[in-house]
């Protein structure tokens, strides 16, 4: 009994050294203390320990000495190696930013080793803080995410106040976000000929016609075509369509080519009447790579690259120049400074374009269009000379020189409004004016409104005269959000149609430059999985295939991504739906877009930390019994599926496939 007592004694002493000892090793290491230059967020850099106004943290009535303030959408992954015990913070919006008129919801996430941990209840401005004590003790890998679950408000500081991890073992430690190998999923096209591009193809009676015809396959190939309308020519050699455009009406042309290895034929038809851009326009903008760099030389040698890649065999087309290619007042660079037009009021380019007429007739020499920028207001968003009083005069102008495309940037519009009640009349004003002023041109001119979603855009931009309509503001680098512009898109549906589509701006991935200081272009931080969503996701919305990045550098993989004709096929698609979004969680939704020949292409999108399956039940898809599912960026056709179609779809990721009923 006594032994038993002693020896008792003896283990609770043990265990209470053991316990002490244990206690004695644990140490409080702050999250503020790690490198946060591995924060992922939306904008700007994380804030830590002190907010922007030089003020402590303050969530509802609690006032914090330490923490890490993030912006929306915000991810960090942190490598614990198994070290900590516990991860304790409080979590909320912080007081320091005035929420303005959206209200915006949030929510804090927390997972280990790829499986939810915690998550807050749904956190907006002025809410009380919410207490996170979480055991984390044989974890390898923690991420504390900060999501949008309502209104996107990206200015709000949102707090993990007070965040400490209570450490036994090695000390937690900030790592990059994991990052795939680039894995080209497509077959390189065979040496047989392919046709691709759009099967439809819109033009005014009349005006002037140029159309290369796309296809893959090994050169030299022979082109020639059954019923081309009277006044078209294709060169045999080149594929190149030129000549006037038919009298009104639909032209059902038949184009072959063919080379040492096969042949191929796809119906082509020429819809000549009022509507352009009867499927989305597709092509290069040099914004995002060149800003104010951008010269006459670098446009050309876009046309070049564009012809040598493949790109323009894939079916891009329009080489597009944005702002800077006018005079400004006052500039660092005196190449870009001048006159803003010369005596008789004509718009002057800068002397980086000597020569637009020639530049366009050499992007037209490749078969190639070409694509101007200008603003309705005084000045372009860049400071360059605008349109503004002088729109029928510039229009004329851009037809003479020979382009084939408008950008209509609103930038300095509000200027001349002459009031800050922009009613819908004043939105509209100036695009139903250049619209109906590009109508009368003797040129096919595609019109691009850019007036960042603004009234509803896609409500009356095909009405005054638009082809295609900015629907937000520039993606510019907060690439993080691509997943919400692509769903908040998806409810713009209903007004794409041939001729009519909403534009979530550029394709960003390759090599992307900075509109400011030197800026010069560097590779995207886009995962590549992040890559294939864009694209993907893209496609399904019938979005304009404008690729704004440094052709210059065009690599494998990113030309892979572009090039792809089946995934192509899916924006280009007859019959002009854009995809709807079904089933939104906070972090994932479905993407469906009807088809001409009856499929349906869906992107099964996840936005999230980790991997999540996703399913597709036959009847949200509004389709019965067997359907062959097709991997699109495989090009390979999966499995016959019944009822509904389950995968795995990775971090940040898209799978993209066509469904199609099996032929009976
Ligand atoms: C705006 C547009 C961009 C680009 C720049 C040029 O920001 O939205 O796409 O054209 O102007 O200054």
């Amino acid at each position: 009994m006594k032994n038993k007592y002693y020896r008792a004694l003896a283990a609770t002493s043990l265990s209470l050294v053991v316990l002490f000892s244990s206690f004695q090793a644990n140490k409080t290491i702050w999250l503020s203390s790690l490198d946060l230059t591995k924060m992922v967020q939306g904008a700007g850099k994380p804030v830590i320990d002190i907010n922007k106004n030089k003020k402590p943290f303050s969530v509802g009535k609690d006032v914090f000495e330490k923490g890490v303030g993030t912006r929306v959408k915000s991810y960090v992954w942190i490598n614990l190696a198994g070290g900590s015990e516990r991860f304790m913070a409080y979590a909320g919006v912080d007081n320091d930013t005035a929420p303005g008129s959206v209200i915006s919801t949030h929510r804090f996430k927390i997972y280990g080793d790829g499986k939810p941990l915690w998550q807050s209840v749904p956190m907006s401005y002025g809410d009380a803080a919410e207490k996170v004590d979480i055991d984390v003790r044989g974890i390898k890998t923690l991420i504390l995410e900060v999501i949008n679950i309502g209104e996107n408000n990206s200015n709000l500081q949102l707090d993990w106040a007070d965040a400490h991890f209570i450490v036994s073992g090695q000390n937690p430690e900030a790592i990059e976000p994991p990052r795939e190998a680039e894995v080209i999923l497509t077959p390189t096209p065979g040496l047989r000929p392919h046709i691709n591009g759009p099967k439809v193809y819109g033009c005014h009676p009349g005006n002037p016609f140029l159309y290369r015809i796309p296809a893959t396959g090994i050169r030299p190939m022979l082109f020639t075509a059954n019923h081309l309308p009277a006044g078209l020519t294709l060169n045999t050699t080149t594929g190149i369509i030129t000549g006037n455009a038919p009298e009104r009406g639909d032209f059902n042309v038949v184009l072959h080519t063919k080379n040492a290895h096969g042949s191929d034929s796809r119906i082509f038809k020429i819809s000549s009447g009022d509507i352009l851009a009867l499927t989305p326009p597709m092509g290069w903008n040099d914004w995002y790579a060149h800003y104010r760099r951008i010269t006459d030389k670098m446009m050309r040698e876009a046309a070049d690259i564009m012809i040598s890649s493949g790109m323009a065999d894939a079916g891009y087309q329009y080489v597009n120049v944005d702002d800077c290619w006018m005079n400004k007042d006052k500039d660092a660079d005196a190449g870009r400074v001048g006159p803003p037009r010369d005596a008789q009021g004509n718009i002057l380019s800068n002397s980086y374009f000597p020569d637009m007429k020639a530049m366009t007739d050499y992007i037209h020499s490749k078969g190639l269009k070409a694509g101007i920028y200008t603003s309705p207001g005084p000045k372009t968003c860049g400071g360059y000379t605008g349109s503004y009083q002088y729109e029928a005069q510039d229009a004329k102008q851009f037809a003479d020189w020979g382009f084939d495309f408008l950008k209509y940037d609103w930038c300095s519009y509000s200027r001349v409004t002459g009031t800050k009640n922009i009613t819908s009349e004043i939105h509209q004003k100036p695009y139903r004016l250049m619209g109906a002023i590009l109508k009368e041109q003797k040129r096919d001119m595609v019109f691009n409104l850019c007036q960042y979603g603004n009234d509803q855009v896609w409500k009356w931009g095909f009405e005054v005269g638009g082809s295609s309509w900015r629907t937000g503001g520039d993606l510019g680098f907060g690439l993080n959000g691509l997943f919400d512009v692509a769903f908040k898109n998806a409810g713009y549906a209903a007004y794409a149609k041939p001729g009519a589509w909403n534009d979530p701006d550029y394709i960003q991935i390759g090599y992307v430059g900075s509109a400011f200081g030197g800026g010069l272009p560097v590779h995207t931080n886009l995962t590549p999985n992040e890559q294939y969503a864009f694209m993907s996701m893209w496609s399904l919305l019938a979005a304009p295939l404008v690729y704004s990045a440094d052709l210059s550098k065009l690599d494998k993989f990113t030309l892979n991504i572009l090039c792809n004709p089946e995934v192509i096929e899916i924006d280009q698609d007859p019959l002009g739906e854009a995809a709807k979004a079904i089933r939104k969680t906070e972090e994932s939704f479905i993407l469906i877009k009807n088809l001409e020949d009856g499929s349906k292409a869906v992107g099964l999108c996840n936005n999230g930390e980790i991997p999540i399956n996703m399913t597709l039940n036959w009847p949200e898809a509004n389709i019965k019994g067997k359907q062959v599912i097709r991997d699109l960026w495989k090009q390979k056709n999966i499995g016959i599926y019944q009822g509904k179609y389950s995968v795995m779809v990775p971090r940040h990721g898209v799978v993209m496939v066509k469904i199609s009923s099996v032929k009976k």
